[in-house]
Parts: structure tokens; sequence; C-alpha cells
């Protein structure tokens, strides 16, 4: 379990597999508050119309208009969906419940479909905010053979569930795997949220967000720090940045040595062109002197000097560690 997951014990009555005992719903309850989650503005206006639409549902039954019904999360591994999903029916004041269809088909396969009406007729019954996690389960089942005739039962079983389903709950689904969607499902969700790479912004913002008290001993490093995590999902931002702040905290370690660290890291691993762009942008953010950035990057103090000026601070290089 996550440090910030907050788990509930079930409710009575909740469905449990028949074989395992094991509770087939999992339920996340953040409705003592949640940061909103770091995404790019025109999906989080998609996102907070979905919960507005809930709370200000009788505005829309003015007009003969239902809220949406259903959303379907898609993108990659780590990017913020499930928390989205918590997010969203935090705002509507409801509990997440969510039904891992891998767990489900973990049991056996012939009673997958029982164990899955039975939870939805119990969360229907419960107004509740359901999401079907890892939706793209099913398809990936479909390879082995033996199991055709049953999963695409399972299928059906969702088609007719999803249609079903009021407006007096909310379904969400997220998958990492679009393409292996059926396409009938797929047209059945009212509203789709498309999760894209992270943004640099998105990193930065992430960046400070999980440096949060430890902020003023790393800010004169965030601009490296967000350099080393170009390209990685919000979540691999999350653990690198607790990460470096336990061992700041445990080792007595200089916060800029263990980000010049992961710069180093980094550094490696680019070409020669793009390292000279890093340690000019370096030496031009003034972080740093020309004399570190230099032993970060292996780019010839020389070469700063012409493109960025003169080194702002004088200051030891780096080890590299
Ligand atoms: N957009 C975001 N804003 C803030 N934190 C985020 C964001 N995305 C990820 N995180 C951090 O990473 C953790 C994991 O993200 P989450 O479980 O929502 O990813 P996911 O998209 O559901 O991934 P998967 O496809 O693997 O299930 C979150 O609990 C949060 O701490
Ligand atoms: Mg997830």
């Amino acid at each position: 379990m996550r440090h910030d997951e907050k788990r509930l014990p079930p409710p009575s009555g909740m469905p449990v597999d028949i074989d395992s005992n094991l509770s087939l719903i999992r339920i996340f309850d953040d409705l003592g508050g949640m940061q909103t989650p770091i995404l790019p503005a025109a999906l989080l206006d998609q996102i907070t119309a979905i919960t507005q639409e809930r709370l200000e549902r009788d505005r829309l039954a003015d007009h003969g208009l239902p809220p949406s019904r259903s959303a379907i999360l898609v993108g990659p591994p780590g990017v913020g969906k499930t928390l989205s999903a918590r997010w969203i029916a935090a705002r509507i004041g409801k509990p997440l419940w969510v039904l891992d269809l891998t767990t489900v088909m973990s049991s056996l396969l012939g009673k997958t479909g029982n164990n899955l009406r039975r939870v939805f007729d119990y969360a229907k019954e419960h107004e509740a905010v359901l999401l079907l996690d890892e939706i793209d389960a099913i398809a990936k089942r479909r390879s082995d053979e033996s199991d055709v005739g049953e999963l695409k039962r399972l299928v059906t079983a969702i088609l007719q569930e999803v249609d079903a389903w009021p407006d007096t709950g909310l379904l969400l689904a997220a998958t990492n795997h679009p393409d292996l969607i059926d396409p009938a499902l797929w047209r059945r969700f009212d509203v789709v949220l498309n999760f894209g790479p992270a943004q640099a912004a998105d990193i930065e913002a992430a960046v400070r967000r999980y440096l949060d008290q430890d902020l003023p001993a790393f800010e004169p490093w965030v601009g490296m720090l967000c350099f080393s995590l170009q390209g990685q999902s919000l979540s691999e931002v999350e653990r690198t940045v607790i990460g470096l702040r336990r061992q700041a905290i445990l080792s007595n370690a200089d916060a800029g040595q263990l980000v010049a660290n992961l710069a180093a890291r980094k550094s490696d691993g680019m070409d020669k062109s793009g390292r000279r762009d890093l340690a000019i942008s370096l030496a031009r953010s003034g972080t740093m002197s020309h004399n570190q950035i230099s032993d970060l990057t292996g780019v010839a103090r020389d070469t700063l000097r012409k493109y960025a000026g003169p080194s702002p601070i004088k200051g030891r290089g780096f080890k590299r560690g």
C-alpha cells in the first residue's frame, strides 16, 4: 500500500469472491481532502466538468439533462489516472470503489461473470463512484484460446452493465492500452479523458509539491532537478524526489550534491550536443559555478564562458558520486 493510501474496511454486504472470500472491491477514502492532480489545464477542465455536473445536477435537470454517467481514463502508467479518479470521487463527496479486473479474473474464470454482476448490483444500489481499473485485462486474456468463449460472455456482461449504469452513480474505467479495448465498449463511455506524458511545467509543479517542507533546501537546484527528471512520469518524479529527501535527511548530504549526482547520471546518457545544451542552460540559470557544471557535463569552461558569460558564482567542482 502506498504511503498516501487510505483504505477503509469494506462495508458489510460488500461482494466477495466465493472461492477466496476476498473482497472484490478496494475502497479509497479521500474525503478528508486531497490535492488537485497536476495536469494540463484542458484535461483538468474536463475532469472538473464531470464533478460539476454532479454537484449541480438540479440545474441540468431543469433542462431535462442528466449528468454524464461514465468516463474512461486513458494513458501511460503513472500519469495520474487512478489519482484523478480518487479526486473526482472526493469532490463528489464519495469514497472511490475500485474493481480491479485482474483480481476478479484471477479467480476461476467461470465465476467472473457472476462476480462482476454482484459488484455492479451492489455499486448501483449504493450510488457509488466505481472505477474499473485495468479494463484491458480482459482483452489481454484473450490470447489464451481456451478462454475465448468465456471472455466473450464477460465482455458482453460488461457492455450490458455499462449500458444499464444509472446516472445516480458514476462509472469510471482506466486503461494503458486503448488499442486493446473493444470498440463497442469504448463507444459506451460518455467522456474520454486522455492523459499524455508529463509536460515540463507539470514536472516542475510535481517537484515542488513533493519536495514539500524540504523545498527551501532544494530551491536553488529545482531547475537542475526538473531537467534530470525530463521524460519521466509524475509517479517516477514523486519516487525520485521523496528518495532525495530521505537521503538528504539521513545522510546529511548536501542537497546540491545529491541533485548534481542525478543530473550527472542524466547527462551521461546524453549525446555531446545534448550535454552542451544542458551545460549552457545550467550556466545561464546562474545556480552553479562553471567548475561545477563542467565537472557534471564534461563541457569545457571556455565554452560556458563563451555562451553564458563569466561564472556568476565561484565554487569548487562537484565530486561525481
Ligand atoms: N498528475 C499527477 N499529479 C500529481 N501526482 C501524480 C500525478 N500522476 C501521478 N502522480 C503520483 O504518482 C502516483 C501514482 O499515480 P497513479 O496511480 O494515479 O497513476 P496511473 O496513471 O493510475 O498509473 P497506472 O496506469 O500504472 O495505474 C500518484 O498517487 C501520485 O502520487
Ligand atoms: Mg492506475
